[in-house]
């Protein structure tokens, strides 16, 4: 099976994606580390348009709403791809931190002027950490403003986006959400987010799983997990993980990528791509043979230390 045009519906939606997704949240850095300048941003947007992927995943305030801009400049240019889908996330006023129902509305504007879009298939909740969950679901809070957007079309269906699960199953809980972005809790070395899959799957709402690479860690690019310094005792478990992987022939972000990929229970992944020649090197990952016994070969490993305290 060719996993990477492996379309499927998002449950809760009626959103088309593939197994694998693109998460657009480096597009539009300005000059990064290595110097990359900024003009290839636009490359990188034509090859996200290009790619096999069905969805990319953004949010309003991805390099300061860049990520947008240069999507945006992509769907002037050329239109949006048919079969292709944006899929954005409101935020918090980014000097307040006010996240009410008109900075939805505010955001979600400032979305699609950006983007050149009219409506959104899907449009999450970002990180609600500057208010109370109380405050999200009372009169003129948050949530009112996502249910009028999408009760009037212009957002075909709503997620929560956010990072710690007790959270993440308050709102998921809620009723209010068809699908949830549950991201670094489900991957090699972070299994908490298995109960948000579960959840989703008695309410029959969608997941999207990202960072399966742990934003860099797991993909060799750095020795941060979750955007934090990994510790060295994950470190270490990393280093064993590697060197199983060499043994077996399989690339360590290969595994990492299948270990989402093979959860039944999750509609897409969603892997960071920062340069466009990521695209075809992920359709290289997908197509590695993992063999059924590299798991339990895997799972002799131990458990991953967790990093993560939520
Ligand atoms: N709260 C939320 O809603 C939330 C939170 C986290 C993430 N997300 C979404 O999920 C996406 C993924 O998360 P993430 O980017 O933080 O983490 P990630 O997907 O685990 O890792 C991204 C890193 O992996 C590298 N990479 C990607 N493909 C590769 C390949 N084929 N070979 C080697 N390295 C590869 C990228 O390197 P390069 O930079 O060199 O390309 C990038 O540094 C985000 O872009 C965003 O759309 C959402």
């Amino acid at each position: 099976m060719d996993e990477l045009v492996d379309e499927r519906i998002v449950p809760g939606t009626s959103l088309r994606v593939t197994a694998v997704s693109v998460g657009a949240s480096l597009l539009g850095n300005p000059p990064r580390p290595d110097g990359t300048p900024a003009e290839t941003a636009e490359a990188l947007a034509r090859a996200m348009f290009a790619s096999p992927l069905a969805m990319i995943d953004t949010s309003n305030n991805y390099t300061q709403g860049r990520s947008e801009t240069v999507l945006g400049s992509a769907v002037r240019r050329d239109g949006l791809p048919a079969g292709k889908a944006i899929v954005t996330k409101v935020d918090a006023d980014p000097e307040t931190g006010a996240l009410d129902r008109d900075r939805v509305w505010r955001s979600f504007e400032e979305s699609i002027a950006r983007l050149g879009l009219e409506r959104l298939p899907l449009l999450h909740l970002h990180d609600p950490y500057t208010i109370e969950f109380e405050e999200a679901f009372a009169p003129g809070g948050a949530i009112q403003g996502l249910m009028e957007l999408r009760d009037q079309g212009l957002a075909g269906a709503l997620g929560i986006a956010a990072g710690p699960v007790s959270l993440m199953r308050r709102y998921a809980e809620s009723g209010a959400f068809d699908v949830l972005l549950t991201h670094n809790r489900y991957t090699l070395v972070d299994r908490r987010g298995e109960e948000l899959i579960d959840l989703a799957a008695e309410r029959d709402m969608g997941v999207f799983n990202a960072a399966p690479f742990g934003g860099g860690l797991l993909a060799g690019r750095s020795e941060t997990y979750a955007y934090t310094q990994a510790g060295p005792e994950l470190l270490a478990w990393v280093a064993r993980a590697r060197e199983l992987c060499e043994r077996w022939g399989i690339p360590l972000h290969a595994a990492a990528l299948r270990f989402s990929l093979r959860h039944p229970g999750i509609a897409s992944t969603i892997v960071g791509v920062g340069r466009p020649e990521r695209l075809a090197q992920l359709e290289e990952l997908q197509a590695t043979t993992i063999p059924d016994e590299f798991w339990p070969a895997l799972a002799a490993l131990g458990t991953p230390p967790s990093t993560l305290e939520d």
